[in-house]
């Protein structure tokens, strides 16, 4: 064995000599990882090796470039160097993968003459998701092995593929068990066949599917899951070069186009999110190595709307749930629903029908909350009423076994006054989730004064287990999303109003880059959800509104008008009359709103709210406030969140243009945060 650099080090079996690569957590290409692999490639040729094999220690192949690294001046070897000498080497070398080859990791293995992977691993380039493009030949080298259309694909998604499933495109040569002896048995069997040498560049016979039909007809398909977004399209427009130019033109086009989007602030910003979700998972005063509990079965209070999606990420997970309802109906209603989803999941090919009847198998319906004496932790779902839910709680102190974890579904009551009511609050805690459960990746996990590490350690770990990005935050209404949610309604409220129209305001939403905005929101959810004909009294645009028979998307008249069947939605002139006359009513003048006022007060009013949540301690950082908003609420990542973005446009603007709203507007959420003032004074961010 001999040490190459910190991270590297050659090994010797008989002919094949081994480069083994240990930079934890997951290899990334670090600057010592690439001297190590130029070096070892060097070392292995001049000592006579007949072939080599490239293999990592730890959890994972290369996991892509340091990303750590990006910003700084670039070091040598650039992976270009070594992805030269790793192609001109005289002897066959066999990339063996386990884990995840992504990013350069899978540039680099794509350098290599063959690779081999244990079924388990996952190849991809997820530069996508970090603003990029794979920008070390990744996107010349992929379409050549995979094609046009799969190249398309996994670029423009970032999502990994399997290994069965890059066996069938070429990506993968041999699926292997044993990953070190039999990669070394496959570099021998390479050697004694004398296999050819030949490099990923010179095959060209792939990429004649991609004729510019299928290139439009790509675009078109991704159009709407891509609306914003630089880096699909640039994406794109390497595999165009790929398929276009000569090899090295192709390089130097994705060289081009990768500084570009490299320099640009749709990268800066996802890079920051890459590390601000992993940064939500850490919580500064529950050290790391707090022991926690074991959750091996879930008991879910409610089968509706909630509990159902909620029932659905642990059977995902492998974890059995009991679920419980007060009336039989709700209880089979709230089963078929869950199944009618993993039979729609099933139809799409995400899911097999076995997993169908394995998820439904797990899943525990009952009537008797009793049955929740055994499971290790609880989740009540029932209606947002504080009563009802105290008294739940006491029940579940009576019935539960000690230590099982006792959380509620809140969207924004007190989980201090719920964890008053029983004999163990530290081990009551909120758990948030968003709607559909099933699908949203967000968590707020929410920490009562008594929680204690053990219950917000494992809430933390259960939330990454279920697959979702938890945020944890403090006890206050609405907690984080929902209280900037509502201080942004307010003032879209108040501005149509004022003059301004639902379209307009919903318009400037979505044309920032999110999905729809609070009008069009307000139809798809309905608009009488909790409003009663007897006593409505006028006294609100919302009251006028389902007193005139708009109910919102479901009887096809909302804010908008809804055609019956595309669903398409049109502005109302009725709306329209029903709001001024209101506004005229109440004494408030109308005047023409401008876009620029109306992106500025629904944005400025959410990023101050969410200054006065960091300065309360309802959020540790202000990068868990973003995360909240891009995964919950469908802020655009590329603009990194309400945090970030404040930050990118300068705080001193944000906070001149605050003190103008509050002079102007004046509601009580325009009141300057002082975490804010002092940060544009002093030059901070809010972001770090
Ligand atoms: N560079 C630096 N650090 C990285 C990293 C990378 N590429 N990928 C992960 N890490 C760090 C994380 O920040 C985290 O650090 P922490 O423990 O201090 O918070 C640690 O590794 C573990 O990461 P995860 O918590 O995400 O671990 P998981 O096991 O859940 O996931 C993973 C592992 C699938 C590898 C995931 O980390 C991941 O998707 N990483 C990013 C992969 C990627 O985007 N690669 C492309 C990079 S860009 C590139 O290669 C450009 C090239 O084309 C030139
Ligand atoms: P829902 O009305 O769809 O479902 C509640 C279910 O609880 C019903 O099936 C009802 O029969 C059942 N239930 C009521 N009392 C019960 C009892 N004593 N014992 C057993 N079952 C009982 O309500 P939804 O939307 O699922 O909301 C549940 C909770 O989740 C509420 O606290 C809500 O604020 C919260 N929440 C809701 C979100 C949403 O978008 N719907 C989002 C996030 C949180």
């Amino acid at each position: 064995m001999t040490a190459i650099t910190e991270s590297v080090r050659l090994e010797r079996d008989g002919d094949v000599a081994l480069i083994i690569i240990d930079n934890p957590p997951v290899n990334a290409l670090s600057y010592h990882v690439r001297e190590g692999l130029l070096n070892g490639v060097n070392s292995a040729v001049e000592d006579g090796a007949k072939a080599i094999v490239v293999l990592c220690e730890g959890r994972t192949f290369i996991a892509g470039a340091d990303i750590t690294e990006f910003g700084s001046a670039p070091k040598d070897p650039s992976l270009q160097d070594v992805q030269t000498v790793m192609e001109g080497c005289p002897v066959p070398i066999v990339a063996a993968i386990h884990g995840t080859a992504l990013g350069g990791g899978l540039e680099i293995a794509l350098c290599a003459h063959y690779r081999v992977a244990v079924a388990t691993a996952k190849l991809g380039l997820p530069e996508v998701k970090l603003g990029l493009l794979p920008g070390a030949g990744g996107t010349q080298r992929l379409p050549r092995v995979v094609g046009v259309s799969k190249a398309l694909s996994m670029m423009t998604s970032g999502v990994p593929i399997g290994a069965t499933e890059a066996a069938e495109h070429g990506l993968v040569d041999e699926i292997v068990t044993d990953l070190r002896t039999d990669a070394v048995a496959f570099a021998n069997k390479a050697v004694a066949e004398a296999w050819p040498l030949s490099a990923i560049r010179d095959r060209n016979e792939k990429l004649a599917e991609g004729t510019p039909e299928l290139f439009e007809e790509f675009r078109a398909s991704i159009a709407r899951k891509t609306r914003g977004f630089m880096a699909p399209e640039y994406n794109v427009r390497c595999v165009e070069a790929a398929v276009n130019l000569e090899f090295e033109a192709g390089l130097a086009r994705e060289r081009e186009l990768f500084m570009e989007l490299m320099t640009g602030p749709q990268s800066s910003a996802q890079q920051y999110y890459f590390f601000a979700e992993r940064a939500a998972n850490k919580v500064a005063d529950v050290p790391r190595d707090t022991p926690k509990l074991d959750i091996q079965t879930v008991g879910i209070l409610g089968a509706g709307t909630m509990g159902g999606g909620i029932a659905m990420n642990f059977l995902n997970a492998g974890i059995p749930v009991t679920i419980v309802e007060r009336e039989q109906d709700a209880l089979d209603r709230g089963l078929a629903v869950i199944r009618k989803n993993y039979e729609r999941s099933a139809k799409r090919g995400s899911i097999s029908a076995e997993d169908v009847e394995s998820r439904m198998g797990m899943l525990k319906p009952s009537l008797d909350k009793t049955d929740f004496s055994t499971v290790d932790m609880v989740v009540e779902a029932v209606f947002e009423d504080m009563d009802l839910k105290k008294t739940l709680f006491a029940e579940f102190d009576a019935i539960c076994k000690p230590g099982c974890i006792l959380a509620s579904n809140t969207s924004a009551l007190d989980i201090n006054v719920i964890a008053a009511v029983t004999s163990r609050p530290e081990s009551v805690i909120g758990t948030h989730f968003f709607s559909p459960a099933n699908v949203m990746k967000l968590l707020e996990v929410v920490r009562g004064d008594k929680t204690s590490d053990a219950v917000i350690a494992t809430t933390m770990a259960l939330a990454k287990k279920i697959n979702k990005v938890a945020v944890l935050v403090g006890v206050c209404h609405g907690f984080v999303g929902n209280r900037m949610l509502f201080v942004r309604r307010l003032e879209a409220d108040q501005m149509v109003l004022e003059g301004a129209t639902p379209a307009q305001v919903d318009r400037v939403l979505y044309d920032f880059g999110f999905p729809m905005g609070p009008f069009a929101m307000s139809d798809l959810a309905g608009l009488d959800i909790g409003w009663k004909a007897e006593t409505s009294t006028s006294s609100s645009i919302r009251e006028l509104m389902c007193e005139s028979g708009r109910r919102g998307q479901k009887n096809g008249r909302g804010y908008y008008t809804y055609d019956a069947e595309t669903r398409a939605s049109t502005p109302d002139t009725e709306v329209e009359d029903i709001i001024k006359t209101f506004a005229v009513g109440q004494g408030i003048e109308q005047r023409e709103v401008s876009d620029q006022e109306v992106l500025e007060r629904l944005l400025y009013s959410m990023v101050n709210e969410g200054a006065r949540i960091i300065d309360e301690g309802i959020a540790a950082r202000g990068s868990d406030v973003d995360v909240v908003w891009v995964n919950g609420y469908g802020w655009p990542v590329y603009t990194g969140g309400p945090m970030f973005w404040a930050d990118s446009v300068g705080l001193p603007e944000v906070v001149s243009q605050i003190k103008h709203y509050q002079e102007t507007v004046g509601a009580d959420h325009w009141a300057l945060s002082p975490l804010l003032e002092r940060l544009a004074t002093e030059g901070g961010r809010l972001s770090s």
